[in-house]
């Protein structure tokens, strides 16, 4: 076997040795070993909505550190960081009374959201309910229950068995999802589904379809579970994605932007249907949790992340990126460059002509400075919430260049 490095890169072949070596970043922008700087048009994987280099968040973490490093929050312990994040995110989702539950990365966030939907209905005494219901395109991460509801087929391949009782439908087709809780709506735990499908390929919902799940839910006694990893925390504009949509669900989940990413952290805001069976059952311990959950250092980092979003009104800020972007990528498509354009807030994709690929063209793109993501066909978008004007005409005038080429 080749002497290869030690460090085995996540979502890559993995003999691959030819890396971009991330440096420093700030605004959003990065360079690399090399010097080479780049407009990040993916605020990393979707997260850094509040730029790089933010003294703000460095001195938060600072402090915090300073104070108190890391102690963990299983029974009898807790810690003022946790608690305060906890209370504000509670405040900001659109769930009446909810509180939250704290994980350490949007898949664990997934696997708790669907863990919780089968014990709550368990202890509320359905405990048939066990049936999960996800979309094509979704995806919810890469943890076993995060890969059951997978919607991006190769990503389910190879790893044996996976979580029975997980299964998909047609990603905008409403008929379809009602067909399933016709046969079978007493087993139903939960529908999981991300507002805005992000990974699978940037697809906004359809006009209806999200207030249809949460009309199939209620009918049937399902809870509806909004994946809002990627569009939580500014990216469509609102706090979350259900918001922007105007649909209440009984779970959230949430990481990335949450922290930026500066540390990381995720969780699920659990709404009172779920909440309720848990609490009132005597003796009941809630057997579930993360040696990082509620890790005071992440904590930190959120507080001062949603801090910077409020007073930069890095919501309405999403939605002029999202205008000014939109406009450039629908000239291009006006020029025959790309063949559709579809998003929603600061979040985009462009597909390509059949003709063209995309992994190509990232490349091509990146030798210009300007970071998109391949997703099959597509291009993504994704820019931190602290880019400049300038900085999007320059994504756009790179791809026409890249794609002119
Ligand atoms: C909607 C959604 N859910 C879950 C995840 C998984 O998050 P993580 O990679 O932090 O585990 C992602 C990651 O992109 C995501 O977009």
């Amino acid at each position: 076997m080749s002497d290869l490095p030690a460090f085995l890169h996540p979502f890559a072949p993995p003999a691959k040795t030819e890396f971009i070596r991330i440096v420093g970043g700030e605004g959003a922008e990065i360079w690399d070993d090399r010097g080479r700087r780049y407009i990040d048009g993916m605020a990393s994987l979707w997260y850094m909505n509040v730029g790089y280099g933010r003294s703000e968040m460095v001195e938060a973490i600072t402090r915090q550190a300073e104070e108190l490093a890391a102690y963990h929050t299983f029974d009898p312990f807790s810690n003022p960081a946790a608690e305060e994040l906890a209370d504000r995110v509670a405040r900001l989702a659109p769930i009446e009374r909810a509180r939250v539950f704290f994980t350490c990365s949007g898949s664990e966030s997934v696997d708790t959201a669907m863990k919780l939907a089968r014990l709550a209905h368990r202890l509320a005494g359905r405990p048939e309910r066990t049936l999960i219901i996800s979309r094509e395109h979704g995806y919810h991460g890469t943890n076993f229950g995060g890969t059951s509801a997978q919607g991006i087929p190769p990503n389910r391949e190879g790893w044996g068995p996976l979580v029975p009782d997980v299964v998909s439908v047609p990603a905008d087709d409403i008929e379809a999802t009602a067909r399933v809780f016709e046969s079978d709506g007493d087993r139903v735990a939960a529908v999981l589904t991300e507002p805005l499908q992000g990974a699978g390929g940037v697809y906004p919902p359809r006009e209806g379809y999200l207030e249809g799940l949460r009309r199939l839910c209620d009918r049937y006694g399902a809870y509806l579970i909004l994946d809002e990893v990627i569009c939580g925390f500014g990216r469509l504009g609102t706090w979350f994605g259900a918001q922007r949509y105007g649909v209440v669900p009984d779970m959230i989940t949430f990481a990335k932007a949450v922290t930026s990413g500066y540390v990381p952290l995720g969780g699920v805001v659990v709404g009172p249907r779920v909440r309720e069976p848990l609490e009132s059952t005597p003796g009941f311990v809630l057997r579930h949790g993360y040696t990082y959950s509620g890790h005071p250092l992440a904590a930190a980092a959120g507080l001062t992340a949603l801090d910077i979003i409020e007073a930069e009104s890095l919501g309405r800020r999403a939605l002029d990126i999202g205008a000014r972007l939109r406009d450039g990528l629908e000239a291009l498509r006006a020029d025959g460059l790309v063949a559709e354009v579809r998003g929603d807030g600061a979040v985009w994709a462009v597909e390509l002509p059949a003709d063209r690929d995309a992994a190509t063209i990232r490349d091509a793109a990146l030798e210009k400075g300007v970071i998109f993501r391949p997703l099959g066909n597509a291009l993504a978008m994704c820019p931190p919430l602290v880019i400049g004007d300038d900085q999007v005409d320059r994504m756009v005038d790179v791809l026409a260049e890249t794609l002119g080429a």
